[in-house]
């Protein structure tokens, strides 16, 4: 018998949280698309750690997905997800309809300026306006303490952050490592459309953020250097097609700043209908590891 507590509405779910917060207990929150892999698994542990309630939320959100994009055919399991949950010593678990978070005449929007335009904000316009949106509805329904997002995602941990701060959400943003396959491949929900061929290839993003971080450990500060080290290693597969390779400064994603003590070195490449995204943090502030 499954010990987990589903939730559709926001009202309940508003419900259950107040409850738990007027009992003193600390409410954390892992949002998800689905289709959970051992990268969540590690984002709900966390939450474990850190929470007395633990909610997983599961809505695979339309407005983040741009025209042409794989919304329709995003992968989902509902059962399988409710396993993994519970196996990590999830409780709640708050899957809300589409019609129950945007109903109809649903116009408002969040948008965090600045951090958005480059990487993934330049290359999947509106991406992170949806993000944003979505997360601050997740967070007024869920009213965690706290909320565990994964560095897989640098920058949208790095948007929700600024996000739970600029509106006052009160939400602790944590912030998880990147699990991967023993090859170094980042887990990811859309590593089920890769072919075998491209699942034998898609590993070179690991590869070229490696190469770029060799580089930058042995003190390379210059962009270009980086980006075409990187560059390199990723073409090696004739089955990659870049969107991008950057090296940003760490604290504001810019292209345009010089490259100090703290960086992100951030690849997007498409496999076939997958795209794929990883990176690294450089830096050499130990107050700052890759975990942070
Ligand atoms: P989704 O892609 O399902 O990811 C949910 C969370 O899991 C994100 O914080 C993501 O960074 C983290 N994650 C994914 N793969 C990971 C890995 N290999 N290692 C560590 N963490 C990993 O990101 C989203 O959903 C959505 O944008 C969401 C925030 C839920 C808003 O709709």
């Amino acid at each position: 018998m499954s010990r987990l507590r589903v939730i559709e509405s926001i009202s309940e779910m508003q419900t259950v949280s107040e409850d738990a917060r007027l009992t003193g207990n600390r409410v954390t929150l892992v949002p998800t698309m689905g289709y959970l892999h051992e990268g969540h698994a590690s984002l709900i542990r966390r939450a474990r750690r850190d929470g007395d309630v633990v909610v997983v939320s599961i809505f695979v959100n339309p407005t983040q997905f741009g025209p042409g994009e794989d919304y329709e055919s995003y992968p989902r399991d509902f059962e399988r997800d409710l396993e993994l949950i519970e196996r990590c010593g999830g409780e709640v678990v708050f899957a809300p309809t589409e019609e129950e978070m945007y109903p109809d005449g649903f116009t408002t929007h969040a948008d965090v300026v600045g951090l958005t335009d480059h990487l993934c904000g330049a290359s999947r316009p509106g991406h992170f306006r949806g993000v944003a949106t979505v997360v601050a509805k997740l967070f007024t329904a869920c009213r965690p303490h706290a909320a565990v997002f994964g560095q897989k995602d640098a920058q949208q941990a790095m948007v929700i952050r600024r996000l739970s701060r600029d509106l006052n959400l009160g939400v602790e943003i944590l912030v998880s490592p990147t699990i991967r396959e023993a090859d170094g491949l980042a887990r990811s929900s859309r590593n089920v459309y890769l072919s075998e061929g491209e699942r034998a290839a898609a590993p070179v993003l690991f590869h070229a953020l490696q190469a770029g971080q060799r580089l930058a450990l042995k003190g390379e500060r210059r962009r270009e250097h980086l980006i075409s080290a990187m560059r390199a290693e990723i073409e090696r597969s004739e089955l990659a097609d870049i969107d991008y390779v950057e090296a940003v400064s760490a604290d504001r994603l810019r292209q345009d700043e010089d490259l100090n003590d703290s960086f992100l070195l951030a690849v997007a490449v498409r496999f076939g209908r997958a795209r794929l995204i990883d990176n690294i943090l450089v830096s050499s502030d130990p107050q700052r590891p890759e975990s942070a």
